[in-house]
């Protein structure tokens, strides 16, 4: 079962939604809904199942519904139509009480420019939505000191918000979050005011809080190195539609439309796609008892300077390369074992292309990409590195 369940969510803003909705249901876009009958389709029909533990990420330009979605999942905004379950209970019907229930135990939000209250302190300020669950003072205090440890603030329990920084304000403003211990975290663009680096270490922190709270996360960014660097997976809204949904290296490396290609021509690829997305199956590998004249007809046909030699369980026993098979068979060498070099890189499916690069430097063979095990599941041949790192096609003869 889902953490989050989302089935057509649907908002129509204006006078007559249920007309707007009509003409998103006869196959009308936004644009046309909006001349027809003046409502604003923001989103229509999404759909989204988000796990326990994962950091889902929300994209779009603006004006894409992006805020709008994230609203209706805790009705802070009433959707026109769909559904919405946690934990496979619909809160569509819930009534006021059962709704506000809901909101303190399992879902909170954190806003982009939240605000602190000034004339309290920072301890007071992380306690807020403590206070409005009714919690206890003293366990108020307790609870609030221990969020405010979690974003390194624990030291500032006692100071007033204008004594902070802006990267500390929301530092505090995270810790609101944590301490109602809501099982879903919701997240509206929390670091678009933060200069970079301190915006960096607000990604740092989440993602390390993430793996220690296995919180649900559901977070809105523009910013697609934030989305990427953050995200299990991505869903990238266009006009209130999702175009696609996937794990970031998978939307890099095969957009669903034009749209999501643009919106991720600007990521730094390096960073983002590992030897998994760019690798091929090796084209031949030779056993330890091979004849070194058969390997080296193969190296000539193909011009190729090297070829890996493998053991029965496919783990790497080394390169068998050109010049010095044929050096090894003037000396009389029977098998290709005799001849082996161990010069070549050796790299896990999820290295990333920026750290393949500084390997592929060095071997004049492609990358050996291995399992667990040590068996190799595939090739990076320079080529292909460099083709997927500037974002060009990939030859399949590369
Ligand atoms: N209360 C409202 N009344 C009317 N239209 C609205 C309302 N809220 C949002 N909209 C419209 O709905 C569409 C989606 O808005 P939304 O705020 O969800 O976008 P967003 O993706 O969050 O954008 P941004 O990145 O700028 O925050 C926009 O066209 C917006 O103008
Ligand atoms: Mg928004």
């Amino acid at each position: 079962m889902s953490k989050l369940r989302v089935r057509d969510l649907t908002k129509v803003f204006g006078s007559h939604p249920q007309r707007g909705l009509e003409l998103m249901r006869q196959g009308l876009s936004r644009t046309e809904i909006l001349r027809r009958s003046g409502q604003l389709l923001a989103v229509a029909e999404v759909d989204l199942d988000i796990e326990e533990g994962e950091l889902f990420v929300v994209m779009g330009l603006s004006g894409s519904g992006k805020s709008t979605v994230i609203r209706m999942l805790n009705r802070l905004i009433e959707p026109t139509a769909g559904t919405v379950e946690i934990d496979g209970e619909a809160i569509d019907a819930l009534d006021a009480a059962a709704l506000r229930e809901v909101r303190q135990r399992k879902l909170s939000m954190v806003f982009q420019h939240f605000a602190l209250f000034p004339h309290r302190t920072v301890g007071e300020n992380a306690a807020y939505g403590l206070k409005v669950q009714g919690v206890g003072e003293d366990e108020r205090r307790e609870r609030a000191i221990e969020a405010l440890d979690t974003v390194g603030l624990g030291d500032r329990v006692d100071a007033y918000p204008h004594e902070l920084s802006g990267g500390m304000q929301q530092r505090v403003g995270l810790a609101r979050g944590l301490a109602t211990k809501a099982d879903i975290l919701l997240m509206d663009e929390p670091f678009s005011a933060l200069d970079p680096l301190i915006r960096r270490d607000m990604q740092d922190l989440l993602a390390e809080l993430q793996s220690d709270l296995n919180r649900t996360i559901v977070f809105i960014t523009h910013d697609l190195n934030e989305a990427m660097r953050l995200g299990d997976r991505i869903c990238v809204l266009k006009d209130g539609r999702v175009v696609q949904t996937g794990t970031g290296p998978e939307i890099i490396a095969d957009p669903a439309n034009q749209y999501v290609a643009d919106f991720v021509s600007d990521v730094d690829r390096s960073r983002v796609l590992t030897a998994e997305q760019v690798m091929r199956p090796a084209r031949r590998t030779f056993g330890a008892d091979d004849n070194p004249r058969e390997v080296l007809d193969w190296l000539d046909e193909q011009e190729s300077n090297g070829v890996y030699v493998l053991d029965r369980d496919r783990r790497i026993l080394g390169v068998a390369r050109d010049d010095l098979v044929a050096q090894g068979m003037r000396s009389g060498a029977k098998t290709i074992k005799e001849l082996l070099i161990q010069d070549y890189a050796r790299a896990a499916h999820d290295t990333l292309l920026s750290d393949l690069a500084s390997m592929a430097a060095t071997t004049t063979v492609p990358i050996a990409v291995t399992d667990d095990e040590g068996r190799l599941y595939g090739v990076v041949p320079r080529a292909r590195l460099l083709a997927a790192m500037s974002n060009e096609e990939v030859s399949v003869d590369a």
